[in-house]
């Protein structure tokens, strides 16, 4: 039972690759006929041992040698004019197919909604899109190169002896068709193992990247031994696994080459047999064996594809798995996609949890239009849950979020994303200048409305003090920037944007002191106008808002002014005066 299903499953695959090699199909078709050539002069080659031995040696026809060098030569050109062109169009559209589905499984995967990369490690997703592509086109290349050329050859040399001599030619191949039993379990346990050897390089990919983006804490515990130890320990699953593979992969060419020696041997004693007796020539005999001896190669080969095909499947499960992610936001109708929106934000109770734990419950608020409404409250309150829930990173289980009285998912995505910036610690810069980092988010911008942007951030004198002022390059293969200088790139990039709605997350916490007054100061010009959402640990940055909200364990504790909640002597007064109690 679970054979038929497996089967089943496997050509449900096979038919949604057709779907992705189809495009290419004269390619593949042109790389075919090359293969018939190349097929075709192999057989050549074959049937000429016979005039070869009959004519030229034992009938000592003397005009004919001089044209065996010429025919020699001759076929092999055409012989290799085919093999060129069988590769080079095959190749070219096993690439091709590559390329369709890094773009399509890119294109799928960014537009999937945070859970997803919540859920899933970027490493596991960048092994599938990189490794699991490649294998699946390694392997894909390999089938179609083993169904057409080696088939062809194979049924090319098989007319061949058959036409020399049928009872001879049966006898040699009729047990072949019993390989295909043994091939086809093979074929089975390689696919298993190949999927989960894929599963592995994954695991490893995902040691890689951690490793080297966590290469500070590394390095500053001293712990790089207990890293290697762990990374040989993946590398070693990933290879006993592999290891299973290539022992079933081998054991492909000896089973058939087992299977097929009884036929060989059948057809030397009773070939010899009957030349001596006269009812063969000595040349149609060695045309045989020529023939049955150089059908072995294509035929082990064959017998390889499906372990080839098995491969490919395996991967391809991988592949189609995160094609198939779909996401779970939804635009609900009628869709609305204002220009510019008020920026009137109502929570109605939301409640949301992440898994089965609840994270918010029953919280209800309101930022108006222009307003600043801070939030604070210990850390793990649901902050940042919040923020995320505004720009639509998650949708809450139960209860509504307005924009204008308009829920948020009847918003289309990018007029919901056009209304927000978003800035929070993680300064996220690409590796690109200073001018594209800070007009990401509108880049039709000139570089003087950059230019103004990077002033009101109080990033202007900074950046012109960098080698190339605003072409400098940062990030990975750039300068370097102070946690400071990166968080005000990062405030001009959202000045730029000139969206109604501002989140901030904590956007000032990982920085000093001093640096903190700077970017607090680009955040007052940032908010100047908008309708924000502030998230700060330190109080001092939260003071003036117009409306603070106070969170604990997902619920609403409290709400009001600065100098209301400390009056009221709450949570808020309980955090303040943690902060304040060195102050005089
Ligand atoms: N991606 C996530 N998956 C599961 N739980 C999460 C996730 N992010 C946050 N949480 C949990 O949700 C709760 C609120 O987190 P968060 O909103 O980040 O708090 P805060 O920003 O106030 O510190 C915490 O208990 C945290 O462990
Ligand atoms: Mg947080």
């Amino acid at each position: 039972m679970g054979e038929t299903s497996d089967k089943g499953q496997t050509r449900v695959i096979f038919k949604r690759l057709l779907r992705y090699i189809s495009p290419y199909k004269k390619l593949i078709f042109g790389s075919m006929m090359a293969s018939l050539v190349v097929a075709g002069s192999s057989a050549v080659i074959a049937k000429a041992v016979e005039p070869m031995i009959d004519l030229v040696l034992l009938k000592k026809n003397q005009g004919l040698i001089k044209w065996v060098p010429l025919f020699a030569v001759l076929i092999m050109a055409i012989n290799g004019m085919g093999k060129f062109f069988q590769e080079y169009f095959l190749q070219l559209s096993a690439q091709n197919v590559v390329k369709d589905l890094r773009n399509a499984m890119y294109t799928n995967t960014l537009g999937l909604p945070m859970r997803f990369f919540v859920d899933n490690s970027s490493a596991v997703t960048l092994s599938r899109i990189m490794n699991d592509v490649s294998l699946m086109q390694y392997s894909i290349s390999q089938v179609v190169v083993g169904l057409v050329q080696d088939g062809a050859m194979f049924i090319g040399l098989l007319v061949v002896a058959y036409v020399a001599d049928w009872q001879l030619s049966l006898m040699a191949t009729v047990a072949i068709p019993l390989v295909a039993i043994p091939a086809s379990e093979i074929g089975r346990r390689i696919k298993r193992y190949t999927k989960k050897g894929q599963g592995a390089m994954a695991d490893l990919t995902m040691a890689l990247e951690q490793s080297f983006s966590g290469i500070k804490v590394i390095k500053s515990f001293g712990t790089e031994k207990k890293e290697i130890q762990g990374f040989l320990e993946k590398n070693t699953t990933y290879f006993s696994l592999l290891k299973k593979t290539i022992r079933y992969d081998a054991m492909t060419s000896p089973m058939v080459a087992i299977l097929t020696s009884f036929g060989i041997a059948a057809v030397i004693w009773y070939g010899f047999h009957r030349t001596l007796n006269g009812e063969l020539t000595q040349g149609q005999l060695f045309s045989i064996l020529v023939a049955i001896i150089m059908m072995l190669t294509p035929l082990k080969k064959l017998a390889k594809t499906n372990n080839k095909l098995q491969h490919a499947v395996g991967a391809a499960e991988r592949i189609f798995d995160l094609l198939d992610e779909v996401s779970d936001l939804e635009v609900q109708q009628p869709s609305v996609s204002p220009g510019k929106v008020q920026g009137d934000i109502r929570f109605e109770n939301v409640s949301f949890a992440y898994k089965d734990e609840p994270v918010l419950q029953n919280l209800s608020f309101e930022a108006r239009s222009g307003e600043i409404v801070a939030l604070v409250g210990p850390s793990g309150a649901g902050k940042s849950t919040v923020a995320s829930l505004v720009c639509r990173f998650f949708d809450p289980q139960h209860g509504e979020i307005l924009l204008d009285g308009i829920d948020l998912r009847r918003y289309t995505m990018d007029s919901l994303k056009r209304q927000l910036a978003f800035v929070d610690q993680e300064t996220f810069l690409f590796n690109d200048n200073v001018l594209n980092n800070i007009r990401y988010g509108r880049p039709e911008a000139t570089p003087s409305e950059v230019r103004a942007a990077a002033q009101k951030a109080f990033a202007d004198e900074f950046i012109l003090d960098m080698p190339e002022g605003y072409e400098t390059r940062i990030g990975d293969r750039g300068v370097r920037l102070s946690g400071g200088q990166r968080q005000r790139l990062c405030i001009a990039r959202a000045i730029l944007r000139d969206a109604p709605i501002l989140v901030l997350d904590e956007a000032t916490s990982a920085l000093d002191t001093e640096s903190e007054s700077v970017v607090q100061q680009a955040l007052v010009n940032l908010m100047e106008n908008r309708t924000t959402l502030v998230i700060a640990h330190r109080l001092s940055t939260v003071m003036h808002a117009d409306k603070i909200l106070v969170l604990q364990s997902g619920m609403l504790e409290d709400e009001g002014s600065h100098e209301e909640l400390l009056e009221r002597g709450g949570l808020y007064r309980k955090l303040y005066d943690m902060q304040f109690s060195d102050a005089p």
